[in-house]
């Protein structure tokens, strides 16, 4: 049987997965694939530190472009993360004409263009599958099983770490800070967290999704991140008094030749199956014309999970080379080049959920109204939740109809001019 060698960059949760799962699975592997993929390098700063897998001494290394070099390895897979030695070494690989696997999707929703161009130069594989969703095999289901379809929508819960932690706020009424360390502790979470937090992974993935759906990769600065730092436990209970759960959305949607991309809280139906993605999983829900909606769960995050995704790469690529597929798999996006344009954030509906913080005194609840009537805002519900006359400011709660984000904007600015409000509205997508 032939054989094909594998080298991993970054001996890390995902990298110890991968080598773990490689060495384990073997001649399961070798069975289905009909090629023996055999670890012959694992290249890391530290190789010390006990990872939980007995690598042979020998298959370790601190020097990461040896691997690179190596000609016994012909996969080099990338789980180093970041945009610094990982694009570095990653365009080695691919100059070097080896084919390429890596979880990276940092490195893909920045530099994509020039990675994906890199191997297309080469006539090598790139494999990213596990850039989103980490165990759910979304990029392949775009790539392939839907590929006859126009995709009209995906909306994709893809950050293990925010659904774990919203997760717990909603069902413990833990603060915050005290759920986030939990999900650092159990490997969910980004050595930056902020990245989690803030939006910015969801982005990422976003990015990489609108790159495989539309051909379309935005920069990331053009697109509207909203994170969960900073959402109020008193959001999620209203929420759930109103018969919603919120999750952390990624939008990847498609009108005409325009193209939205964005990552909000958003309140979901507690009926709608993404309501019921809990914990660390994460979800996908693809709208294709003829698909009509397909939905994919399972765990976002995590070492064995990212690294099933990581290998059931590996294990394509490894076929390929081995039945004599040195073709090049077209697995990267096919740009659309000019075709689409990302949709302006004023442009986008939805309806809303407000909060506002106001004196409970005549005329408050007034001026929001009239102010959301100005701007053509239809309310469809709005409720005080109290009454505390002449003391501290109560929550209101207005639910809109679908509104323009532009009107809902200037009627906000509105409310804030009139100073019936002293806190800053609370504003959230609803879906
Ligand atoms: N930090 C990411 C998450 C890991 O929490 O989902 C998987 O990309």
């Amino acid at each position: 049987m032939k054989q094909i060698g594998v080298g991993i960059l970054g001996f890390g949760t995902v990298g110890a997965g991968v080598a773990g799962g490689l060495l384990a699975h073997r001649e399961v592997m070798a069975r289905r694939l009909g090629v023996d993929i055999v670890l012959r390098k694992v290249a890391d700063l530290d190789i010390t530190t006990d990872r939980g897998v007995a690598v042979p001494a020998d298959v370790l290394t601190t020097d990461a472009e040896s691997v690179v070099a190596d000609p016994s390895v012909d996969i080099v897979v990338e789980t180093i993360g970041g945009t610094g030695i990982a694009k570095k070494l990653v365009l080695a690989a691919l100059a070097a004409k080896k084919c390429v696997v890596t979880a990276n999707k940092k490195l893909l929703a920045e530099f994509g263009r020039e990675i994906f161009d890199a191997a297309e130069k080469s006539g090598v594989d790139i494999y990213f599958g596990a850039s989103v969703g980490g165990g759910i095999p979304i990029i392949r289901v775009l790539r392939e099983g839907l590929s006859g379809n126009e995709i009209e929508s995906i909306y994709g819960i893809l950050n293990g770490t925010c659904n774990y932690i919203l997760t717990r706020m909603e069902r413990e009424g833990l603060p915050f800070d005290e759920v986030l360390k939990d999900a650092q502790r159990l490997g969910y979470a980004e050595a930056n967290p902020s990245l989690d937090i803030d939006g910015f992974d969801t982005a990422h993935k976003a990015c990489i999704l609108s790159a495989l759906a539309y051909g379309f990769q935005p920069q990331l600065d053009q697109v509207q991140v909203e994170g969960i730092r900073g959402l109020s436990g008193m959001d999620v209970k209203f929420a759930a008094d109103l018969g919603y759960r919120i999750k952390l959305l990624a939008v990847v949607a498609k009108e005409g030749d325009e193209v939205e991309v964005g990552v909000h809280p958003t309140l979901i139906p507690l009926d709608h199956m993404l309501a019921g993605v809990n914990d660390a999983f994460n979800a996908a829900m693809v709208k294709g014309d003829l698909s009509d909606r397909t939905m994919y769960y399972g765990r976002g995050a995590g070492r064995e999970p990212t690294a099933s995704t990581v290998i059931g790469d590996i294990g394509d690529i490894a076929r390929n080379l081995a039945h004599g597929e040195t073709r090049y798999q077209r697995a990267v996006p096919n740009y659309a080049e000019g075709r689409v344009a990302l949709r302006a954030a004023g442009d986008i509906a939805s309806k809303f959920y407000l909060r506002f913080m106001l004196e409970d005194r005549p005329g408050a609840i007034g001026a929001v109204a009239a102010a959301l009537g100005r701007h053509g805002v239809s309310i469809s519900a709005l409720s005080q939740k109290g009454a505390r006359e002449g003391k501290e400011p109560v929550p209101v709660v207005a639910m809109t109809h679908r509104a323009k984000a532009s009107a809902l904007d200037a009627a906000l600015d509105e409310i804030r001019a009139s100073g019936v409000t002293g806190e800053e509205p609370v504003k959230l997508r609803v879906l």
